[in-house]
């Protein structure tokens, strides 16, 4: 047997940062966030004697995978083994799989690719168990990448961090579909250097910021008040809040030891710009920044010409555009 999937990342508008457990990627707090309808992962997953990993990139040109990279799908995949006995789905799972992966994700781009390939394989492996429900598929996608939780679903989605230890005590919810509201997100990645430290190691230092306890009290507030701005459609609410928690993850970044700064002058500069162009023509567009200097921009489309417009202004630096989307399915 042989199965085919497909999925995208998604851009949080409440952040994931930080684990209760790190081993099995449970989160210690809520985040939210929206699927993007491009750049697309494929897999193709098929049931094999021995595990093994192939990948591609966007010129379909092999792509070798580092042993780090094949050691985490190896271990996602023994992973969702175990979950699926544990939930009764375990029996006609294959003894071991050869995955193909197919992205299309640029390097150029800034955009994890983890979140768009771990929920495309949730998609295939919950196929070979058969009937599982969207929120056991997000806890499969959750225990290869945390974010990768959220992009099961179409449009908006939450992650609930839940309590305890089982594996699928943290799963993801949808917020609304992608036809409640159609928001942009214009990507300006002021570098493309590789970044040194990774989220998985990036979520284990969470805790050793002085600011993190008091980021964990107040995400309970601004996930409610991100929902009821996603439902209302209210783009000012929605654009104080992200730019809140985006501001306030970094700042937990910031004062970690050792610190992570992944915010670059560029990245200001364009905050500083985008401040003052969304005070003069009256713009639904806000910023939020994930793990590296790349900001995205996301507006309404009555402001997606004076965003494109900016980002394509900006010298040397690389830029994306992604629409919201439909989340990880088979094909
Ligand atoms: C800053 O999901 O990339 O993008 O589980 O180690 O793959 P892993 O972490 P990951 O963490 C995402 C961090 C973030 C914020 C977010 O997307 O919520």
């Amino acid at each position: 047997m042989q199965v085919r999937a497909i999925s995208t990342p998604n851009i949080a508008l409440i952040k994931y940062w930080g684990n209760r457990n790190d081993e099995l990627r449970l989160p210690a707090a809520d985040s939210l966030s929206f699927a993007l309808d491009r750049p697309t992962v494929e897999v193709v997953i098929g049931s094999a004697k021995q595990f093994s990993a192939r990948s591609f990139g966007p010129d379909g040109i092999k792509r070798e995978l580092s042993e780090k990279e094949s050691g985490r799908l190896l271990k996602h995949f023994l992973i969702t083994k175990k979950y699926l006995r544990e939930i009764g789905s375990g029996d006609g799972f294959p003894k071991s799989v050869s995955l193909e992966i197919k992205s299309q994700i640029p390097k150029s781009v800034g955009l994890a690719s983890s979140s768009a390939i771990f929920s495309a394989l949730a998609e295939g492996y919950a196929k070979f168990a058969g009937k599982l429900t969207r929120r056991e598929v997000s806890v499969i996608a959750r225990l290869g990448s945390g974010s990768a939780s959220r992009s099961v679903f179409s449009g908006f989605a939450a992650m609930i961090a839940g309590q305890g230890d089982s594996i699928g005590s943290s799963y993801a919810v949808q917020i609304a579909p992608k036809k409640h509201w159609t928001l942009w997100d214009i990507i300006i990645v002021p570098s493309t250097k590789e970044k040194e430290t990774g989220s998985t190691e990036g979520h284990a230092l969470a805790r050793t910021s002085p600011l993190f306890e008091d980021r964990l009290r107040e995400i309970p507030r601004r996930q409610k008040m991100c929902i009821e701005a996603v439902l209302q459609k209210d783009f000012e609410k929605l654009q104080k809040v992200a730019e809140e928690d985006s501001l306030n993850m970094h700042a937990v970044m910031a004062s970690s030891t050792p610190p992570l700064n992944y915010l670059s002058e560029e990245t200001h500069r364009i905050i500083r710009e985008i401040t003052a162009l969304r005070e003069r023509e009256r713009l639904a567009v806000l910023y939020t920044m994930d793990a590296g200097p790349t900001v995205h921009l996301l507006c309404t489309k009555d402001a997606l010409s004076s965003v494109r417009a900016y980002a394509r202004a900006q010298d040397k630096c690389a830029i994306f555009e992604a629409c919201i989307g439909r989340g990880s399915h088979l094909l």
